[in-house]
């Protein structure tokens, strides 16, 4: 293509997708390799977004999303968090939309953004676009495949040139989660060093080990509300809601109104449609959500013992999101793998070298599926697969 950004054209293309086109008009391939539910979006907030086009509501919106929405959300999170107000909110189209305008409003050419890998690419590749260098601070396996963050590493990774610290948490693929004195840490140096931190939390719900409110640790729950943090979060994960392309962001008190601007220059707004399936699903997040996350840890339940019975494949209890990250024999090339496993086994799965190098030789294994037959009959194809 002439005369784009360098940058454009030094993007990463999706490794996912190099295995997914390959094969993805096949029907005998089980798919796992989205990070989605084979689960459509439920009757009751479909029927939300009908009723509101069936209206009519065919129109632009505020900036920053309805202010019905906006105050449905602020309610939402502060039944798990301390209170949130309306004022702190801005809907936006996705959470990657979201978090594109985090960085936008953050960090510009030169500035330094230190991300914790392996990491959903979107992460990384978003300040690139924008000409920030971003440095690269790897979680680490341990032996049990189990992957962990040295807090003290990070801190000294975050200096005073630092703009911002991205985080995800609960992470994809590995499954990592950080633990309260880990954010704890992380947030105090952060208040010395000036560096933003921006939270992806879109699968804060999607948590396994979470205490009555079902949630993971969150940075809202220990920061004052003039603190430099930016909570990313989205429906697609917890309301079955990924085609959708919702989501929303807790900015600073005050910041607002610059997010309306940047939301104009982008979307100018989510649609509204979109938006009213959006307070429906809020309205019924605590009948929804629980259930969800229960039918996703049957999931996981399922999967995790079938995968470890394979002899050779290490992969530990994901804490949260959808994801089983494993190794496998063989699979230290894992993009070669992943293609072989689909044309030869029709299993897709997302090879761990999407992540950056440092998921290199590993595997993401989505298991969100209604149907807990697909997993084990994936899981004998996998078995069948490496043994022979
Ligand atoms: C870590 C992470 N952040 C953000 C997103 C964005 O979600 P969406 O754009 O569907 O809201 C995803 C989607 O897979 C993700 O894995």
């Amino acid at each position: 293509m002439p005369n784009l950004r360098p940058v454009i054209d030094d993007l990463p293309a999706s490794k996912i997708r190099e295995v997914a086109n390959a094969a993805m008009d096949r029907r005998d391939v089980l798919a796992f390799w989205f990070g989605e539910s084979d689960e459509a979006t439920p009757p009751f907030i479909r029927d939300a977004a009908v009723a509101s086009l069936a209206a009519g509501e065919t129109f632009y919106s505020h900036n920053l999303g309805l202010a019905e929405l906006r105050e449905a959300i602020a309610r939402y999170v502060s039944s798990m968090h301390p209170r949130v107000g309306s004022d702190r909110i801005a809907v936006t189209s996705s959470g990657v939309s979201a978090l594109m305008l985090a960085m936008q409003a953050l960090v510009g050419a030169g500035d330094e953004v230190v991300a914790v890998v392996p990491v959903w690419p979107n992460l990384t590749a978003q300040p690139a676009i924008l000409g920030a260098q971003v440095t690269r601070f790897a979680l680490a396996p341990d032996a049990e495949g189990e992957w962990r963050l040295d807090v003290g590493a990070l801190c000294r990774a975050v200096t005073q040139r630092t703009r911002v610290l991205l985080v995800n948490s609960p992470n994809n693929p590995t499954g990592w989660t950080l633990a309260r004195d880990e954010q704890q840490a992380l947030l105090e140096h952060c208040r010395a060093t000036g560096t933003w931190i921006v939270a992806d939390e879109v699968y804060e719900r999607v948590f396994f080990d979470g205490d009555d409110r079902g949630a993971a640790p969150s940075f809202l729950d220990i920061a004052d509300p003039d603190d430099r943090l930016i909570v990313v979060h989205s429906f697609s994960k917890s309301f079955l809601m990924t085609g959708w392309r919702l989501g929303w962001l807790v900015v600073p008190p005050g910041a607002a109104p610059s997010f309306a601007k940047l939301i104009e220059f982008n979307t100018s707004c989510a649609p509204v449609f979109v938006q009213r399936a959006g307070l429906a699903a809020l309205a019924n997040a605590t009948d929804f959500v629980p259930g969800l996350v229960e039918r996703l840890r049957r999931c996981r339940d399922t999967l995790l013992p079938l995968l470890r019975a394979i002899p050779g494949v290490r992969v530990a209890t994901p804490r949260g999101g959808l994801y089983a990250f494993m190794r496998a024999p063989g699979s230290g090339d894992s993009l070669a793998f992943a293609k072989r496993l689909v044309q030869e086994a029709g299993v897709g799965i997302a090879p761990g070298a999407a992540f950056g190098v440092e998921g290199e030789g590993w595997l993401r294994w989505c298991f969100a599926s209604r149907d807990p037959d697909r997993l084990r009959l994936g899981a004998e194809r996998l078995a069948e697969f490496v043994r022979l």
